[in-house]
Order: C-alpha cells, then structure tokens, then sequence
C-alpha cells in the first residue's frame, strides 16, 4: 500500500473515521486485483444495463470494454456497476410504471459509489429518460452513450423493423389481409438483431434528443448497434468522461433552458416520439436552474416555428439506419443551426456552435431535408386545450390523417383497457368511422406507468371495412412508433376526477388541431354536475404497499412528467421537522 491513501476519496462511507473508511474500501476493492497504481487516479464509473432479457441492450458488454479502453487511455480507472434494465417487452406492467424506479436506483447508485464521473449506457425508450433524470439529480460529470439502433430485417422482398412495421403488420391481420402463418414469418424479422428500435420511436428519439441536448457528443446518436462506428463512439465516451471529470463539467451544466430548447426543436424536426414530451416534462423538473419553468406550452410554441426534416417512419418512410448513412445527427443539428442556441456548452467543453464548425462539408442525401423544403411545415407535435383537457394532451400531427385534424363526432366510451378488449371488437359495438373512441383510466394514477394503450384498435367490424384512422383519446400514451389521430396524455387524467372521467356514449367531442382545442361539447352547467356526481361514486381506496403504492401516493400528472413528486428539484416536502 502507498504511503498515503488518496485515491477513491469521493463519497466516503462513514464510519465516523474518514481514514479508516478510505483504508476499508481500499482492502475492499482490491480483493478484486487493483494495484495502488489503478487506484489513485480518476474513476469513471459505467452503468451497466444489460439484461438477458433486453436485447435492445445486447451489445452494452462489447460498449462497456470499448469505454473502458477510452477510459484507459485517457489515464483514469473505469469500474462497471449494474442497475436495474428495462425492455418495452419485458416490463410489467408497464416500462414507464418503472422509469422514474430506474432514475432512483441509477441516481442513488451515482451517489453511494466513489465514481468521479460516469458513463451512462442505455438505449431502450425509458432508460436515456431515467438515467438523464438521475444524472441531473446526483450532478456529478456524466455522459449518456446510447446503444444505438438495430438494422432492419427483410420480409417477402420489403425492408421492416420494430416497431412500426409490427403494427402495420398486425393491422393487415387484423383487417384479414395477412395470415397467420405470414404473420409469423414476419415475427421473425422484425427484430432481426441487438439494438433500439430501427425507427423513430422513443428510444432513437430520445437517443436524438440526448444528442441535441449536448450530454452525448455530436455523431452518437444514429451509429447502429452491431457497427464499429458504435464501439468507437463508445471509446471516445470513456475518454470524454475523463476530460469532463477533471474539467468538472457537471450535467447542470449542459442542460440548461437553452438546451432543452434545443431538444425541443429537434423532437419537431424529427417528427419525434409523443412520449419524448412526458420525458423533457420530467428532465426539466430535475433541474433548479430552469427559469422560467418549463413547460408545454414551450413545446407547442417552438413546434410552431419548427419544420419537420427528418424522413422516418413512423412520420416518414426510412429508417434510422439510413439517418446514418445520410451523416445522423450533425447534418440534422447543421441545417437547424438557424432555429438553435448556438452558446450552449456540450459535454466535450466546447459550445455548439463550435461543434458545428467543426464538421466537415455537407453531401447529397435524401433523408434530412432542407428547412426551405420541408416534409411538413410545422408543429409535427402540438400541445391541445380544452374543457376536455384542462392541463393539456398531445398528438403527433405529423403521423396523424390530415382530414380527421378538424372533426366533431360522438364519443365511444371504454372505461378501462380491460373494457375496451371486451367490447371492442364485438358486434353491439354501436361505432360509426365519424366516432371518437374514448379510453378512460390510462393516465399516471388509472393505470400506474400510464400504459401505451392510446392507440385504440380500430374496431374490427370498422377495420373489414377499410377504416384506417379514427379520432382517439386517453389519458395514456402511445408507442413513438406508432401512427394515428391520437390524442394522449389528457390531463388531469379521468382517475384523478378530470373531465374525460364524464364523457358517456354519445356525447359530442371536437378536435380542432389548428386551433389546439380539444372539446366535450356540452353546456359548462351539465359537466360540472358530472364532475359532482363523479366524486360522490368513488369508493373509498385502500392504501397499497410497496412501490406500487409509492407510485400511486406520488406520481404527478403526465404536464409534469408523470415523476414523483419528491424528485423533482424544488420538491420542499410536507410540513414537518427537518432532518
Ligand atoms: Fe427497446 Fe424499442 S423495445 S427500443
Ligand atoms: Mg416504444
């Protein structure tokens, strides 16, 4: 052992005796092989999320000795530690119920381990979310390294991918245009590697966003998984890691209003995934240097000035495989350059704009377009108001059907998910292609994790006919990858008492896109008589256990992220002596 101990100082556990704590943990960790050499330098933790059962994580051991390397070269110590992963499929019941369990266990981990600065690797929709919450939380230099997008797979000739084409295809089954035997062989495509989600679904969303927002440097977000692009990337994250240890470049630092303001541009450009919203809501809550607050009128204001560019499905037709080959991100950031912060610090040091500067000259593609010919104008994401939404709800205008933006129709009511799979498909089912199907009890409370459960199946006896959109509403959310008139994440949901908890059969509902209304047309009299009778049917709840209780005791509303409230930065909590 050295004279002095110096090394693995931060975060000391306490024994009462900082020495004596500092010359445990010494023994401690060589009983794994360290020298007194590997030890006294900076250490870069790397979170590691792999899990058997998260194949969009597959390649985070190949990622995670890539950053080592970086980290090595660079002079300090990388040390790996687990948290929990989360895979869309593999997360009952729901993967958004556990993101903000993920953004405690990732934030706390930070904090327990003598980590002077650390490498987040994630990929899947709610882990870039849970670890920049966290990260934001704890405050010590980090980077985000995404595992990048898997490649597309082939069907009968035509190129496929999850997830949007899942749907597709389910669709032409359920509408008899697909059997089940081609079913099945389409099932065997349409993941047909490791990595995210080939399209822009929330996980390359937030991959994007995470770039836009300068905590992952330029060209990170779009290299696929299984590329050697990927793994340099990921070297490069360890050796950056380093710099922003000793530079002390704290995530506070990066994300600041500007910078969320870029990612909000970006989320329009990319015609982004809706969950990408509740996501920001609860990024920016993080933070206590966001002045003025932020919230979803910020979203809805810079959507008005932002063109979509990006040709992706699902609001296009490529797929993030060819964002990459067309130069991914940079090429994206470059053609916005007009409609962003340039000032904004990233995490390699230097500003973006000086990371702009610094690419090399643009070539033909086809996938980003020019902001003078864009795919579509603008508002690719619009916030709506309403009688019906009083805090807000959220489509994707630009994966929505043009002629269904404006439309009154009666209201088809489900009540619960459970309702809807019983009726919905039936014969009874009074619904004409001019409805609008209603989906109560979704949101945050309803149905703790706010399942993606919007996208109401068109009706089947509908489907036969040829109906392929419909106006739909829920307190929940949708998959990023998925298309539709969908409005999601009205708030307050129906289970707190908000008006979609009165809407019955029948009842007229107007969406106005141009005009961000969302409206139950009825005289103000007869829903405030609703909203009265409602509470007095609420039978008495019962106070759960565990973190299911936690979640439901805490959660806030899908406007503020569907975070606890206890995480969120300027959370003073209740009445009560102090610690
Ligand atoms: Fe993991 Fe789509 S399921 S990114
Ligand atoms: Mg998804």
């Amino acid at each position: 052992m050295s004279a002095t101990i110096t090394g693995l100082r931060s975060r000391l556990t306490s024994y009462g005796d900082d020495e004596f704590s500092l010359f445990l943990r010494k023994a401690f960790i060589k009983g794994a092989g360290y020298t007194d050499d590997a030890l006294d330098r900076s250490i870069i933790g790397i979170v590691d999320t792999s899990s058997e059962f998260n194949p969009c994580h597959g390649n985070v051991p190949a990622l995670i000795e890539a950053v080592k390397r970086g980290v090595l070269l660079a002079g300090a110590l990388p040390i790996a530690f687990p948290t929990i992963s989360l895979h869309e499929s593999f997360a009952y019941p729901t993967s958004m119920f556990l993101r903000n369990l993920m953004a405690m266990d990732t934030e706390e981990l930070i904090n327990a381990q003598p980590v002077d600065a650390v490498v987040l690797v994630g990929g899947c929709d709610k882990t870039v979310p849970a670890q920049l919450m966290a990260c934001l939380s704890a405050n010590i230099p980090a980077i985000q390294l995404v595992t990048g997008p898997m490649l597309t797979g082939s069907y009968n000739g035509v190129r496929v991918g999850a997830c949007t084409d899942c749907r597709r295809l389910w669709g032409q089954y359920r509408a008899g245009e697909l059997d089940i035997e081609d079913l099945a062989r389409a099932n065997d495509e349409l993941v047909p590697g490791v990595g995210t989600c080939g399209v822009m679904g929330t996980a390359s969303t937030m991959a994007c966003l995470a770039e836009a927002l300068g905590i992952m440097p330029l060209g990170s977000a779009t290299p696929p998984a299984v590329s050697a692009a990927r793994v340099r990337v990921a070297e490069r994250a360890g050796q950056l890691a380093v710099n922003a240890a000793k530079e002390k470049i704290t995530p506070a630092q990066v994300i600041t209003r500007e910078s969320l303001e870029n990612a909000v541009t970006v989320l329009h450009a990319i015609g982004g995934s809706t969950n990408a919203i509740v996501h920001l809501l609860a990024i920016a809550g993080r933070m206590s240097n966001v002045q003025p607050e932020f919230t979803l009128d910020d979203i809805d204001a810079i959507g008005r000035k932002t063109p979509l560019l990006v040709d992706l499905k699902p609001s296009g037709a490529a797929y993030m495989e060819d964002f990459h080959r067309a130069g991914g991100m940079p090429v994206l950031l470059k053609e916005l350059a007009p409609l962003l912060h340039l000032n904004v610090r990233t995490i390699t040091g230097r500003t973006l704009g000086e990371e702009l500067d610094a690419l090399p000259p643009p070539f033909p593609q086809q996938i980003v377009r020019p902001l003078k010919d864009p795919l579509f104008p603008a508002s690719a994401l619009v916030v709506l108001r309403g009688n019906l939404a009083p805090d807000g709800a959220v489509l994707k205008q630009s994966a929505a059907t043009p002629a269904l933006l404006k439309h009154t129709g009666p209201a088809v009511v489900f009540s619960s998910p459970f309702d809807m799979a019983k009726r919905i498909d039936t014969d009874e089912l009074d619904v004409s292609p001019d409805s609008v199907l209603v989906l109560q009890n979704i949101g945050p409370v309803g149905n703790p994790g706010m399942p993606e459960a919007g996208l109401i199946p068109i009706p089947k006896k509908l489907a036969a006919r040829g109906v392929k959109d419909m106006v739909r509403i829920s307190d929940g959310r949708m998959s990023g990858t998925a298309q539709g008139t969908v409005v999601l994440h009205v708030a307050p949901e129906a289970a707190v008492g908000g008006p979609l908890a009165i809407v019955r059969d029948g009842d007229l509902v107007q969406l106005d896109v141009e005009a961000r209304r969302i409206e139950l047309l009825l005289p103000p009299e007869e829903i405030q008589r609703r909203l009265e009778l409602w509470k007095t049917q609420q039978p008495k709840k019962k106070r759960e256990r565990g973190y299911r209780g936690l979640y439901k005791r805490t959660v806030m509303q899908s406007d503020s992220g569907a975070d606890f409230d206890f995480l969120r930065a300027n959370y003073e909590g209740a009445e009560g002596p102090g610690e």
